[in-house]
């Protein structure tokens, strides 16, 4: 949900920040811009639409400096137009500013400021920010950053910001509350800020996470510190970045999509790697050790969540209760934080987020926090703001996921929720030996399988140009399959924008059966388990109103083969582990479909990788 990227050193700023903002432009695409701080002079380029289209448009202009600051907007406050796209400038042209977040008490501030005779261009709440600063720093005497830490004082919301000033052409103040921020160091007296490290990891792998309420400056003359907001220097805490260049590039595919659904056989495989034993038996969250014996003498566990992560945790859900028997309550983190739910200090909630940086999940985190349970966190993002806060927490390693649409992400946390389920059944004794030592092996061999249900690809391909057109479509799975649904009709919507539902199969009868006619496909997930007989009803009662079936069906399958208008088989495995395995073709028939529709696969509309605003 925007991103913001700045440089400051001894090369050319523009390349770096166009490029930062290209890694970037999947946090939004609204509009991007950037400001350069050249010979005494600062200037503004910004365009509505993506980052190509800033480029085209700064490729006639002088776009030279050794400092500048980039963004890539996600459109909260006024319209998606060159005029509300960062950054922004104080009333002469002094400060400029990105920004991340929402100042939600911008109307009070900004009345402040026209009273003192600010003219505002903009409808957005990031221009009362700058001119604030501005104001501050005319009227009290004040530095730049002393300034923007008295500005921050009187802001309510979230931010990540970067400030760029014509006085101060050696440095750049940035700060941080609720949004990330990292401060990369380079070689040569220079340095690098951004929302996440992709931009970063190109040229140095030394960075500084920001935590709440710290305003770093960067001065070419006098060194890199960060300052609390309540005036306390801190010492930056500076790590090594363990992310590599290949995993942020398409790597040869045509989407990052389809290059992230390809990359499951080897993120699943990372995500267990070293996590279990099959020889000695054996189920370890190295992260979660402190944690364990409360986890077993839980009573309840809740999950909060937003989005794909949130359908993890369901699948999670029946996965905990079945076989470890605790009892498990999902929730969505954005009703979770503001409906006065019972936790307590006996609680654990376990928060699971790819990024580790929604807004609302955060909030349901700090929440549960304040009434003294205990925070876990399962993130894909190393160093984001949820595992950070949490207690401790286990991450997915799946490695950087740039597609919006989150594929490998989704499986990668449902490794984690079962290793976590058979960790937990293990040593509560409420999975047989024989049962669990099954398991283990199961889950070892799914990433092999995941390798056979991509060789599928092309009748996938064939299957999706014959949905192409569908206006909607109906997700029906039972069990552990009702989320996979439920994640298979998101995938549809989010990226192709049909109209698709996600139900419990024997819940279709109910409402949904009303829709269904020549014209409604129906993908059904009827692999082998308890309750295959009822999926397969399930399927005929279809039939007979003469909707189109696509069945997800074990290998080898007969009956639901005579009754569906087409059938993907995956291998066979424990009924336990088939989310993983049902997911890939859906993510495979959203994609194709997406493309096949001239979708922008990887930057859907109005969608954001990363929702760091309510
Ligand atoms: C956005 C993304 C989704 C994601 C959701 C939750 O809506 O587009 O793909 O599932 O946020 O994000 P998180 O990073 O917390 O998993």
């Amino acid at each position: 949900m925007c991103g913001i990227v700045a440089y400051i050193g001894q090369k050319e700023a523009y390349p770096i920040l166009i490029k930062g903002l290209k890694r970037l432009e999947y946090r939004g695409y609204d509009s991007a811009g950037i400001a350069l701080l050249d010979q005494g002079e600062l200037k503004i380029y910004k365009k509505q639409g993506k980052v190509a289209i800033l480029e085209e448009f700064a490729a006639d202009k002088n776009c030279e400096g050794k400092v500048g600051i980039g963004h890539t907007r996600w459109a909260t406050h006024g319209l998606p137009n060159d005029t509300n796209s960062h950054p922004h400038f104080s009333e002469n042209k002094d400060i400029a500013l990105i920004h991340n977040g929402i100042i939600e008490n911008y109307n009070v501030l900004k009345e402040e400021l026209e009273h003192r005779g600010h003219k505002f261009i903009s409808e957005t709440d990031t221009e009362v920010l700058v001119h604030l600063i501005d104001d501050i720093r005319k009227r009290e005497k004040v530095s730049l950053a002393e300034a923007v830490r008295m500005a921050l004082l009187s802001v309510t919301g979230a931010y990540a910001i970067v400030v760029i000033s014509k006085d101060n052409p050696n440095q750049l103040v940035a700060a941080r509350k609720s949004s990330p921020l990292v401060v990369g160091i380079g070689k040569e007296n220079e340095y690098y800020l951004a929302s996440d490290a992709t931009p970063i990891v190109e040229y140095t792998k030394q960075v500084v996470y920001l935590n709440d309420e710290e305003i770093a400056v960067v001065d070419l003359n006098e060194g890199f510190k960060i300052v609390h907001l309540s005036n306390q220097e801190k010492t930056p805490y500076v790590q090594q970045l363990e992310m590599n260049l290949e995993a942020l590039e398409k790597g040869g595919f045509e989407h990052f999509m389809l290059k992230e659904i390809f990359e499951q056989p080897r993120s699943i495989h990372d995500c267990f790697r070293g996590r279990l034993n099959v020889e000695q038996g054996w189920v370890s969250l190295g992260g979660l050790k402190e944690y364990e014996q409360k986890l077993v003498n839980a009573e309840r566990i809740v999950m909060v969540a937003c989005g794909t992560s949130w359908h993890a945790c369901l699948v999670g859900e029946y996965l905990i209760e079945d076989l470890a028997r605790i009892n498990v309550e999902v929730e969505y983190a954005s009703e979770f934080r503001y409906r006065n739910p019972i936790i307590g200090e006996d609680d654990i909630v376990i928060a699971v987020s790819q990024s580790g940086e929604t807004a609302d999940t955060l909030a349901a985190l700090e929440l549960a926090k304040s009434k003294g349970a205990t925070i876990l966190g399962i993130c894909n993002v190393v160093g984001s703001s949820i595992s950070r806060i949490t207690d401790a927490g286990s991450y997915t390693h799946a490695g950087p996921e740039i597609g919006v649409a989150s594929t490998k992400a989704f499986t990668a946390q449902v490794t984690i929720l079962t290793l976590l389920t058979l960790f937990l059944a293990h040593k509560k004794g409420t999975i047989s030996q024989s049962a669990f030592q099954s398991m283990l092996c199961d889950l070892e061999a799914i990433p092999d399988q995941v390798k056979r249900i991509l060789e599928n690809d092309p009748k996938i391909k064939e299957i999706s140009a014959i949905y192409k057109d569908v206006r909607n479509a109906l997700y029906l799975g039972r069990g552990s399959s009702f989320p996979v649904a439920l994640e298979g009709a998101l995938k549809l919507k989010e990226i192709s924008y049909i109209h698709a539902e996600g139900y419990p199969a024997a819940e279709m009868k109910h409402g949904p059966i009303a829709l269904i006619d020549e014209e409604m496909p129906v993908v059904v997930i009827a692999t082998k388990g308890t309750s295959y007989e009822k999926v397969v009803s399930n399927i005929q009662e279809v039939k007979a109103r003469k909707g189109r079936i696509i069945a997800i069906v074990t290998e080898g399958d007969r009956q639901v083969k005579e009754l569906a208008d087409h059938v993907i088989e995956i291998p066979e495995t424990n009924q336990y582990l088939v989310p993983l395995l049902a997911t890939i073709p859906l993510q495979l028939l959203s994609y194709h479909i997406s493309v096949m529709r001239g979708c922008n696969v990887d930057q859907p509309r109005n969608l954001a990788k990363s929702v760091t605003v309510e």
